[in-house]
């Protein structure tokens, strides 16, 4: 299969610090990519340059139909919005309009942004909520709804846009436990279907279980990268062990943590 993203030399500095320092990975079509590293070490950034929600100092991205070289002089609008329209996000958390209806959640994008007609956009929408296990509640506001249905309102809401590639960036930690697994379910069977998925997640069992590919970002840079046996299983480098070891017992060796 062919790659749908390719990233090489990705550098973004916000005023005098480098926060991405020569990022290189690719995603072929119908994968998914888990991304996993400490706190501050750029995952969001990275994700954020895909979507041009951030404006990479340097670099050549592909995204879907679209290359941009970064390093080349200031891409122009028109440029980057086509890049950013062959992916779409779903963020933490907190990201839908309160004063709208699920369901207008849903075709705001379509509508608004795409142009598409109310009607499909509809019927699309209504088709991606029963996707989500949400078909009850297009007509509810997003307060009427666990932070577990919120996100997968949110994941209906990327689906909407018929992205090439999906974007989540931590989409359950900000959730109560008990509603991560509905979330995770609804994750685990888009990449059934063959979405192309980049994940920020510290869930290191949907990694295990879900990705094809594991990076791990620390200090701006893809550390390691391999399958997720690979990678979590027998980890190579000392900074994706002690990494490892601290998620996966917190409360282990804190004291030498800093
Ligand atoms: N808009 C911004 N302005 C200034 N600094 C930023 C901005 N966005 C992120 N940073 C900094 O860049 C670093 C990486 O951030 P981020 O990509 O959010 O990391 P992660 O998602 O891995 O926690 C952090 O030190 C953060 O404070
Ligand atoms: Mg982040």
């Amino acid at each position: 299969m062919s790659d749908l993203v390719v990233v090489d030399g990705l550098r973004k500095s916000f005023r005098d610090t480098e926060v991405l320092r020569g990022v290189r990975f690719r995603v072929a079509e119908g994968s998914v990519t888990v991304i996993i590293g400490p706190s501050g070490s750029g995952k969001t950034t990275v994700l954020r340059s895909l979507n041009a929600l951030e404006t990479p100092d340097a670099g050549v991205l592909t995204v879907g139909d679209v290359t941009i070289d970064f390093g080349a002089g200031r891409p122009s609008r028109a440029e980057l919005a086509r890049f950013r329209a062959q992916s779409a996000m779903v963020f933490q958390s907190h990201n839908l309009f309160p004063h709208l209806t699920v369901l207008r959640n849903v075709t705001e994008g379509p509508i608004v942004v795409q142009r598409r007609p109310a009607a499909e956009a509809q019927a699309q929408a209504r088709e991606l909520l029963a996707q989500v296990g949400l078909a009850d509640h297009a007509e509810r506001y997003p307060y009427q709804l666990s932070g577990g249905q919120q996100q997968r309102v949110g994941i209906a809401r990327a689906l909407a846009l018929r992205p090439k590639v999906i974007l989540f960036d931590e989409p359950t930690s900000a959730l109560d436990p008990e509603l991560v697994g509905d979330v995770l379910t609804v994750m685990k069977d888009l990449a059934a279907q063959g979405a192309t998925m980049v994940v920020v997640t510290h869930e290191i069992a949907f990694a295990r279980q879900v990705a094809d590919q594991v990076l791990f970002v620390d200090g701006g840079t893809v550390v390691e990268a391999g399958t997720p046996d690979e990678v979590i299983g027998s980890p190579k480098q000392p900074r994706t062990r002690e990494f490892l070891r601290r998620i996966l017992d917190p409360l282990a060796g804190s004291a030498e943590a800093g």
